[in-house]
């Protein structure tokens, strides 16, 4: 059942709980009496939360949201689900609504804050009844409802939950109003967030500590469902892991604080349990205290992500890269969980900027990610801060600002809005988001010790660079020379997108000549960048900040660079996005391929041969020899350097958007082959149709298959063949 969304206007009341629960989730309920079933016409529920819920009419539950009412900044924007629930309704009814912690209330960042944008848990709900008679009746939270003790005795996103399965809520008091403001209640905006798919598992191992694990053979997001018959009182555990060590043991370091553990009480009958408030990153599970013989049927891995609509497929003749290209899909799954996070394992989990803005461009050709990009950006704008700064994640759960504003994080603010217009047309987006964009340009106009250069302040840098001093986790490209180059490529954003939306960008322009002259006097003074470093070229390449008869140097001082560290590359968060497309649009495909079909560390390849099924936070996540790389920051399901997916859709298959035609309207084919691979086929839907794009070697000859969908046209370029064709099918035969 898919909410509906109208108004968000509610009479009703916040209402939360008379006494402390503790660490207990308070469960509310409401009585009321209809002349029958048959005498109603409709029947709509509108409820929200501080914290999540889980409603439950005459024990069927509503909707099929979970987290509900999802992640937004709370403050301004608090989503407000509708749904039809007439057919439940009977004559006597019990409408129930259990609470959760979440996201508002509870544990969040490492730092372990808690009650972040609300120190109470509160709901507040709406049923409207329309009978056939043209009466209508609203039952509405109020002092007349009552609240007791769910079973659910602890639940934390990070941390898990404890579930005694022999509480029945008792002890019924009433509530308390909660005075607290209702015009942050908007309709739902986003995507729902809904259980996807179940993965069963794979093997059942006993780890040289005597540990019982279970594996589902695929890194995921989402939560364990297990039905278990023990003794009265007996506590079961499931702990969750993303992987073993060394040794082959169960391993969770690099969770950090983060828990990850799920405790059963059973009751004396069989039980089938699955989390209400908390998700766990994972690919093992450890069992605990389990009091019957392990049967791998009663375990299912739940996986849970925002339901976006897939868009985007591809396949090649080299089955690693089919993998990575697995692990890219599998890792937007785990963190596209209503925010785009960095991670869904360790304390963190959070909606970082920059991650978000590096992975955007491939994100969107997998999914359509429009609603869900809309909804953060809108959040995004609502938190940026007076000065146009731009917290370091969003919603800002960080509040004090730490780490807030740093060039290439806080460019998500112009780049993700940008993809959404080049991806699906979305002109609107730019219209919502231009006075933010324009900010986040007055911001950085406003730090540097120059107008055009941006040269101060706190910045992540080529964050996790190989080119990093032992130990530290920001790579060597110098930070100045990576924000100016963001600060030219963000106003040249801005100034497409203000022309749009037919704003006069004159100042903008004059503006971004200065930087780039600024750029290329202080950091290019010679032609070649001051950091000799592949990042530093690429920047220079990619955003067209260097003088064109600088070119050819610098891409071939870059591909120096890479031959001189054995074709491989060394590039962080800022290079590795770019790095591919800034050799294949200046003439070296050829070694973008050899870069992305490299196997030796570090590489993408590297990680798959390790037996990766997501991305890895850092190249040497797990290390040759088994080894980790620390547990410190050490994810297994980051999807920054996934962000590889748009060169195989962009250029291995060739599908590109064109900016003057945007959400596909006119696009262009313009595949790149190498030898070294048989095939590509890759398709993408569109809301003109699906574009598909395929070339294989058949004869000694390329041949190149495209469908191009009705009503739209494209730019074939491959060779020497330039064309614009129209919808239908093409075939081209080279070599
Ligand atoms: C996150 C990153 C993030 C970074 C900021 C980390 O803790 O996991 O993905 O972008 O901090 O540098």
């Amino acid at each position: 059942m898919t909410p509906l969304s109208h108004s968000s206007c509610m009479i009703a009341n916040w209402i939360t709980p008379s006494s402390d629960y503790g660490e207990v989730c308070p469960v509310f309920r409401k009585t009321f009496s209809l002349p029958s079933q048959e005498e109603v016409m409709k029947a709509t529920l509108k409820i929200t939360s501080l914290g999540l819920y889980e409603a439950y009419l005459n024990g069927n539950r509503v909707g099929d949201f979970i987290f509900a009412p999802g992640w937004t900044s709370y403050d301004t924007r608090l989503q407000m689900q509708e749904y039809d629930v007439t057919s439940f309704l009977k004559g006597e009814n019990e409408l129930q609504v259990t609470l959760g912690k979440g996201w508002c209330a509870g544990n969040l960042v490492w730092e372990g804050h808690q009650n972040i944008w609300t120190d109470r848990l509160a709901l507040i709900a709406e049923l409207q009844i329309a009978l056939k008679d043209g009466t209508f009746l609203s039952i509405i939270t109020d002092r007349d409802w009552e609240s007791a003790k769910s079973p659910i005795q602890y639940s934390e996103l990070y941390h898990g939950e404890t579930y005694d399965s022999n509480v029945v809520p008792s002890d019924w008091s009433p509530v308390s109003l909660y005075p607290r403001d209702k015009s942050c209640i908007i309709p739902q905006e986003g995507e729902i967030v809904r259980e996807m798919q179940r993965l069963k598992p794979v093997a059942l191992l006993k780890t040289p500590r005597g540990e019982t694990v279970l594996d589902f053979g695929q890194n995921m997001t989402g939560y364990v469902e297990f039905s278990v018959h023990g003794p009265k009182g007996h506590q079961v555990t499931v702990r969750h892991a993303e992987v073993l060590d060394k040794d082959g043991n169960f391993y969770t370091d690099n969770l950090r604080k983060a828990k990850q553990k799920i405790t059963f009480i059973c009751n004396g009958k069989r039980q089938t349990y699955k989390p209400h408030f908390s998700f766990q990153g994972f690919r093992y599970i450890c069992l605990g205290h389990w009091p019957e013989q392990v049967d791998l049927n009663r375990f299912s891995a739940v996986v849970v992500h925002s339901d976006m609509r897939r868009t985007g497929r591809f396949e090649c003749s080299s089955p690693l890269l089919n993998k990575l290209y697995s692990n890219i899909v599998w890792g937007q799954r785990g963190n596209f969980l209503d925010v785009p996070t960095d991670c869904p394992q360790r304390d963190e989990r959070l909606g970082w900027t920059g991650d978000a803005e590096v992975f955007v461009r491939a994100a969107s050709y997998n999914y359509d990610v429009n609603r869900f990009f809309t909804k953060w950006l809108h959040d995004l704008k609502t938190d940026q801060f007076e000065d146009g700064g731009v917290p370091a994640v969003i919603p800002d759960a960080m509040k004090d600002g730490g780490g807030a504003s740093s060039s290439a994080w806080g460019d998500a603010a112009v780049i993700c809005p940008w993809q959404l217009y080049l991806s699906y047309g979305n002109t609107q987006i730019l219209k919502d988001q231009f006075d933010s964009m324009k900010k986040w340009i007055a911001y950085i106009r406003a730090q540097g010790e120059d107008e055009y250069l941006w040269n101060t302040g706190h910045h992540f840098g080529d964050w996790l660079g190989m080119d990093a001093n032992p130990g530290d986790y920001v790579g060597s490209t110098d930070k100045g020379l990576i924000a100016t180059a963001y600060y030219a490529y963000s106003t040249s954003l801005l100034i497409k997108a203000g022309k749009v939306l037919g704003v006069d960008m004159s100042e903008y322009e004059v503006l971004y000549q200065n930087v780039v002259k600024a750029f290329q006097k202080t950091y290019l003074p010679e032609g070649l960048p001051t950091s000799n470093t592949q990042t530093a070229h690429v920047l220079a390449l990619y955003f067209q900040l260097c003088r064109e008869e600088d070119r050819e140097r610098i891409v071939q001082n870059l591909v120096k660079l890479i031959h001189e560290n054995g074709d491989r590359l060394t590039t962080g968060f800022v290079g590795t996005p770019y790095l591919l497309h800034a050799l294949s649009q200046n003439g070296y495909a050829e070694v973008a391929y050899t870069l992305l079909l490299q196997e030796e560390f570090p590489s993408w390849l590297f990680s798959v041969k390790m037996g990766a099924t997501t991305v890895w936070e850092h190249w040497d996540s797990l290390r040759p020899d088994g080894s980790m790389w620390s547990t410190d920051m050490n994810s297994f399901n980051h999807y920054a350097y996934g962000a590889v997916a748009d060169w195989m859709y962009g250029v291995m298959a060739g599908i590109q958007p064109d900016e003057t035609h945007p959400g596909y309207e006119h696009f262009f084919l313009c595949p790149v082959e190498d030898k070294r691979l048989r095939f590509v086929n890759a398709s993408l839907e569109t809301r003109w149709g699906t574009i598909s794009s395929a070339w294989r070697r058949e004869n000694g000859k390329t041949v190149y298959e495209f469908v191009v969908p009705d009503g739209c046209t494209a730019t074939v370029k491959i060779g020497d063949i330039c064309e614009t064709v129209r919808g239908g099918r093409h075939l081209y035969r080279i070599g």
